[in-house]
């Protein structure tokens, strides 16, 4: 079985691309990603001479270099989860985000539609998404997979856009997928421009820790390898034409969340008790934040048997654990020195 796995040196693509490639000896992994800034071949260091793995570098905005490696190899599954991710960013440039979420979606929806045209059965084009895409909840009430889509910033309504686009090709092309919408991921590889790895290394170099307007903002945080293991149990059991929300039974407000990490952090780093919590600094609140986000996973622990692994505090200790180990990963990222990885392993 040939998979493709789009945005795979990406936060969450690196642990599905590692997993797939390791549980899997009989299939063959393509990891599809044009390596922006938030793509890093690093977090793959430890697969990327396995026999069953190849690394493609294309963006899904070049319409021409998706449909020559579609001509190429015939997948019988995309996982597609290349994407620019990042809230703050959609709202400084929001075309971006329809480029790539929305065009690139297309790009490889088209390419699938065109390759599979004569022949769906046991071809799957799974989409992964996010819970942003149901916009913001009050103090009570879940997202179920049947929730309105509502959604408040660019990224939110260019993924919103890509899951209409997909749920449209199944609808009039036949096209077989699957969608499932995630919440909040944290764990080993975040881009420090997130919250929980922002925080950490901030609290490391004794900066300012930003806290967006009250910090009475609540996420759903889901440890990012049990996202990977959902989307492994999703491509094989998962029913074609289904929504599946992912997520982590696991609220928070940030405020709560960021003096929790403050505290295992000073223990970690044998500072007095209260020395990160000195950072806080309340900063100018996100245009259009969204006030909660909470999901009902309980489709998925139904029908498919999965659930978290870990609570969040083993999950958190294990991602600080995983930033104060590896010190050159976060020098690399910070500096821009982690781009020069893929000239030195694949064009020199
Ligand atoms: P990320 O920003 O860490 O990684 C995105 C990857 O996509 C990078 O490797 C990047 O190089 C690649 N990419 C970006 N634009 C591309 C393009 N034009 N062509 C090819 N590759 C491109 O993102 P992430 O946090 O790993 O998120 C992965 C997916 O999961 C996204 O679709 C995101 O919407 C979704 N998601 C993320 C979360 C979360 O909490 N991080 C939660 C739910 C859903
Ligand atoms: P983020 O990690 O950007 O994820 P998302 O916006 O997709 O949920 O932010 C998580 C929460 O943390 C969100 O409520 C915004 C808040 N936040 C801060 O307060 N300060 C920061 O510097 C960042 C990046 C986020």
């Amino acid at each position: 079985m040939k998979v493709l796995v789009t945005g795979g040196a990406g936060f969450i693509g690196s642990h599905v691309v590692r997993r797939l490639v390791t549980n899997y000896p009989d299939y063959h992994i393509y990891n599809l990603d044009a390596l922006t800034y938030a793509g890093n071949l690093e977090n793959l260091r430890d697969i990327e001479k396995a026999s069953n793995y190849t690394f493609c570098k294309v963006d899904i905005t070049d319409v021409v270099a998706i449909n020559d490696l579609f001509s190429k190899h015939t997948f019988d599954k995309v996982i597609h989860l290349a994407a620019e991710s990042h809230v703050d960013r959609s709202i400084e440039d929001p075309l971006a985000f329809v480029k790539t979420n929305v065009i690139g979606t297309m790009n490889l929806l088209n390419a699938c539609k065109e390759t599979w045209k004569h022949n769906f059965s046991n071809k799957l084009f799974y989409h992964i998404s996010t819970d942003e895409v149901y916009g913001s909840l009050g103090e009570d009430g879940l997202f179920t997979e049947t929730s309105p889509y509502d959604p408040n910033s660019p990224y939110a309504a260019s993924k919103a856009s890509s899951d209409h686009f997909v749920r449209a090709y199944g609808e009039t092309y036949g096209l077989p997928y699957i969608i499932s919408n995630c919440s909040n991921n944290y764990g080993p590889n975040h881009f420090p421009e997130k919250l929980i790895p922002l925080f950490i290394n901030n609290i490391i170099e004794m900066r300012p820790l930003p806290v967006y307007g009250d910090g009475k903002y609540t996420r759903d945080w889901l440890y990012v390898i049990d996202h990977a293991n959902a989307i492994d149990t999703i491509i094989h059991n998962g029913e074609v034409g289904s929504t599946y929300n992912i997520g982590g039974f696991n609220e928070w407000q940030n405020i709560d969340l960021i003096r929790l990490l403050c505290k295992i952090m000073d223990g970690k780093l044998s500072r007095k008790q209260g020395t990160s919590e000195t950072l806080i600094t309340y900063v100018k609140d996100r245009p259009g934040h969204d006030k909660r986000y909470a999901i009902d996973a309980s489709k998925v622990h139904k029908e498919l048997g999965w659930k978290p692994s870990v609570t969040f505090e083993e999950g958190l200790d294990q991602t600080i654990d995983w930033y104060l180990s590896n010190p050159k990963w976060l020098e690399h990222v910070t500096s821009g020195a982690y781009k020069d990885y893929y000239t030195k392993m694949y064009l020199s």
